[in-house]
């Protein structure tokens, strides 16, 4: 059985990449048989931390700079802005050094250190919007930074990843293909993590073509509004907002499984100890949904994506400081977008 598999890959041909972007997707996709108990339980996961920007969003941010490199809405001379403190912003820092494009990502006090020093080791520049808005988050604040910007920079573009369409066709023509090329469509349940809600409205789209009676679970922070929850402090990244997006489309979305802070923390550490997978926070809010869906009535198959690395989130999920220290009183609103 190991002699078969070494040999089978060493007869797989590597190929030659023109650059980074061409190593974005076709991400294996592994069976969570040491966390679920595969008699009852198929639980698929793909890896969308392998993307070489280290996320899910390296897809969006390909698609979309390419799509308007190949309309015109983007030329060598563009200037990109975008409000992010996470995961997108880098994959757009990647992208844009790859394109010879200028970017500017607006950010907020709360982004971590990392992500800040990522993103200017990668040639963005960034703002920071210091001051927050009237609901005492950073969301408004970091937009109306953006559109000052688009004012002061000649020739600039804003990505705008919550509005932008090209933002869910991404995760159709990429992510969902891929999983139906990898499944052929068998399977019942898929579940993803929401923030702009591009990943789950594009997935669900395209899947939706192929098996109308699929279920989809969005995966979202408690705290968070996207589907009507009430709004409340949140403090991990990468899930969850503080306003509804414009993609968002509640027809796709079967069920909405709401995940708190502690129950993804622990999440995340159970995957890394029985699967060896080091996760960013919403891969564990996203195996926490998994779990109580299989508990409640076990679906057969289930596809889910693990959407970012935990090296990220050191100071946060795999901090027992941060674990430990109080959230801050009801009701207040830390906001967290990628
Ligand atoms: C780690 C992580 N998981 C999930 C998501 C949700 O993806 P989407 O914005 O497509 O809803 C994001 C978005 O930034 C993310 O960074």
């Amino acid at each position: 059985m190991h002699g078969k598999a070494v040999h089978s890959s060493a007869k797989r041909r590597l190929r030659v990449a023109d650059s980074v972007l061409d190593c974005i997707g076709q991400t294996p996709i592994v069976r969570l048989s040491r966390l679920f108990d595969s008699t009852e339980s198929e639980v698929l996961a793909k890896l969308e931390f392998l993307n070489p920007g280290g996320s899910v969003k390296d897809r969006p941010a390909r698609f979309i700079v390419e799509a308007g490199l190949a309309t015109g809405a983007i030329s060598r001379e563009t200037h990109l802005v975008e409000s992010s403190s996470g995961n997108f912003g880098i994959a757009l820092a990647m992208v844009a050094c790859v394109h010879g494009l200028q970017f500017t990502c607006v950010v907020d006090p709360h982004t971590c250190a990392a992500n800040l020093q990522i993103l200017r080791e990668l040639g963005a520049d960034t703002h920071i919007a210091h001051t927050p808005d009237e609901n005492g988050g950073f969301l408004g604040a970091r937009i109306a930074r953006v559109k000052q910007l688009l004012h002061e920079f000649p020739n600039s573009y804003w990505i705008n990843q919550y509005a932008n369409e090209l933002n869910a066709q991404a995760h159709a023509e990429g992510t969902a293909q891929e999983i139906l090329d990898a499944t052929d469509g068998d399977f019942e349940v898929f579940v993803a993590a929401v923030s702009t809600t591009g990943t789950v409205t594009g997935v669900a789209r395209r899947l939706r073509e192929v098996t109308p009676g699929i279920r989809v679970v969005a995966v979202d922070a408690v705290g968070s509004v996207i589907f009507g929850g009430t709004p409340g402090e949140r403090r991990l990244p990468g899930m969850g907002a503080s306003r509804v997006p414009e993609l968002a489309d509640p027809r796709l979305v079967d069920e909405v499984i709401y995940v708190d802070e502690a129950s993804a923390i622990e999440a995340c550490r159970s995957l890394a100890r029985a699967e060896g997978i080091f996760a960013g926070a919403s891969s564990g809010a996203v195996v926490e949904a998994v779990r109580r869906l299989v508990l409640s009535e076990p679906p057969q198959r289930v596809v889910t994506l693990l959407s970012d690395r935990g090296e990220r989130y050191l100071d946060s999920v795999y901090s027992n400081a941060f674990e430990a220290s109080p959230t801050r009183e009801a009701g207040s609103t830390v906001t967290r977008s990628d």
